[in-house]
């Protein structure tokens, strides 16, 4: 076994796996990057009038989709926009073709392609994410990770900021799409946002957690979050020296994605889990 391979992944090179997953997600973001620049309408609605999907969101998903099964057809798949698709190999693509499809559909930057490859169960709590990337076409940034070889920004290696107080730091966070999440997450904020530097939302928990990596960013985190928006993004933030996790001090899960460098981890999910 090389330092590339995954003690506890079927038989995969890292180093060629993150390969792969880059040139599927750059070419995803190129596509949808042009069809952005032709013009965006929505399709269809998901699970409440303002969680919206538009064609491209479901033409990049596709094209993803088909690069994935030409590659690596025992592979699984789990997307935003289709049904899941149960493999052979162990090892499952988890795809959010457009994280901050309203960013997407408004013409604001700040919407990205996240495709990731884990190993294990299709979940969460029990996957070992292998590889992930994030593109962002608005900064042309691609942001990658491989389990136990680091993140990076192109070239450049991520290091979180370290040692950062509560009250000195900047938040990343979102909000879902259902009025009764809303409400819950407004109440969190009501008690976090007194605490820190100050809050942002800027529209892409994939972005968020690539600008933690970075250290635009101290901390994230949301709460209600499917497993495409934080796949790629979660492993890239570990990578870079974060410590992500869920609620009662459990893995990232639906119910809530906190994630900070060590020296904060602690202080932001206890005003989180004091909020809640
Ligand atoms: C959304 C974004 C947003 C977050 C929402 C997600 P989508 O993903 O990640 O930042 O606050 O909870 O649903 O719908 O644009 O793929």
């Amino acid at each position: 076994m090389t330092e590339h391979e995954a003690s506890d992944a079927p038989d995969v090179d890292l180093a060629e796996l993150l390969a792969l997953v880059r040139e599927i997600a750059v070419q995803a973001a190129e596509f949808a990057a042009e069809a952005r620049r032709a013009g965006v309408e929505i399709a269809a609605t998901k699970s409440t009038p303002t969680d919206v999907v538009t064609a491209t969101d479901r033409e990049t998903e596709a094209l993803i989709r088909a690069r994935i099964l030409e590659a690596r057809p025992d592979d699984g798949i789990l997307g935003e926009e289709d049904s899941m698709l149960i493999g052979t190999s162990g090892l499952t693509w988890v795809v959010d073709p457009i994280d901050g499809t309203v960013n997407f559909l408004y013409g604001l930057p700040g919407w990205a392609v996240s495709v990731a490859v884990v190993a294990g169960p299709p979940e969460p709590s029990s996957w070992r994410a292998l590889a992930g990337v994030v593109v962002n076409p608005s900064t042309g940034e691609v942001f990658e990770a491989t389990a136990g070889g680091g993140a990076r920004l192109g070239e450049r290696s991520l290091q979180v900021n370290e040692a950062v107080p509560l009250g000195r730091a900047l938040i990343g966070t979102g909000f879902g799409y259902s009025a009764e999440r809303r409400r819950e997450q407004a109440e969190v904020l009501l008690e976090v946002l007194p605490q820190v530097r100050d809050i942002r939302r800027a529209g892409s928990a994939a972005v968020d957690l690539c600008a933690l990596a970075a250290g635009r960013l101290d901390g994230f985190y949301e709460q209600g979050l499917n497993p495409w928006d934080h796949a790629a993004g979660a492993l890239i933030a570990r990578e870079a020296g974060a410590l992500v996790g869920g609620p009662r001090g459990g893995s990232e899960s639906d119910e809530l994605v906190v994630a900070a460098g060590p020296g904060l981890y602690e202080e932001l999910s206890g005003a989180i889990a004091a909020a809640r």
